[in-house]
């Protein structure tokens, strides 16, 4: 369990730093009931994401993939924000120049109030025309057609990076342009399976920034970091904003 020392010491660089950044994983969204992805619920219907969030399975079969989305935008539609997203809001408005770095697809942050969002995996609220690319809001729950259609008539996508997809360059050169002059970065519920977190992480630390873990579990970033607290967003990340 995570001791008041180390929460008076986070507290301590979220107050002292000019620049704050704060990157996020499903586990943020754990407590609002979206499971995780690694954790338990995580499968849908004994599939792993990584069989189903890639260009291969949406080609192979894009009415399964819509299937799987449309029960997840389900599950995010019913679910609230929890203190955990609202302190990361909280903490926005106090910070002198801050970025939330989410690779959730969920908007819970948005919903939150948080304001500068970098949703380096996409929107689950969004879609994408696989003919035409136009992109649009696709908010029904449940779907009415699956797959659903752009205008034009030809499928449409979920507008979200899958695995083996590069990420949208410009986005990832203004994070990392951020993160070079960024004094605390603080990772919330991410596993670093996926291994963007660790590298933005890296590349803070090597500039200079203090690198704190907040998950309640061991992940790719506990050995990585400064300082690792063991403990739940919505119950850790309330005390950090008590500033
Ligand atoms: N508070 C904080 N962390 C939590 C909580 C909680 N209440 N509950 C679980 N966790 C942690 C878990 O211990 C785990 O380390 O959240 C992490 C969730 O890990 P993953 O399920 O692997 O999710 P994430 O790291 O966001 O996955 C990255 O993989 O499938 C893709 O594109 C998908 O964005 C996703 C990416």
């Amino acid at each position: 369990m995570v001791n008041s020392n180390s929460i008076s010491i986070a507290r301590q660089r979220i107050r002292e730093s000019r620049r704050l950044a704060v990157i996020t994983g499903a586990g943020v969204s754990a407590e609002s009931g979206i499971p995780t992805f690694r954790g338990p619920g995580g499968l849908w219907r004994n599939f792993r994401a990584e069989e189903l969030a890639t260009p291969e399975a949406f080609k192979r079969d894009p009415k399964l993939v819509w299937e799987w989305y449309d029960w997840r935008r389900g599950i995010c539609k019913q679910a609230q924000p929890n203190p955990g997203h609202l302190s990361l809001a909280k903490i926005e408005t106090t910070a002198t120049e801050f970025l939330l770095i989410t690779q959730n697809v969920d908007g819970l942050h948005k919903r939150a109030g948080s304001k500068r969002i970098a949703e380096i995996h996409g929107n689950i609220w969004r879609a994408r025309c696989t003919l035409c690319g136009n992109e649009f809001d696709l908010e029904e729950t449940p779907l009415l057609e699956i797959p659903p259609r752009c205008k034009c008539k030809g499928i449409a996508r979920p507008d979200i990076v899958w695995f083996g997809e590069t990420y949208d360059q410009d986005l990832l050169e203004d994070i990392l342009d951020f993160l070079s002059g960024t004094d605390t970065l603080i990772t919330v519920g991410t596993s670093g399976m996926v291994p963007m977190p660790v590298y933005l992480t890296r590349h803070a630390m090597s500039h200079g920034a203090f690198a704190i873990d907040l998950n309640p579990d061991e992940s790719e970033l506990s050995g990585i970091v400064n300082l690792s607290l063991r403990g739940k967003a919505g119950e850790i990340l309330p005390n950090l904003t008590e500033i």
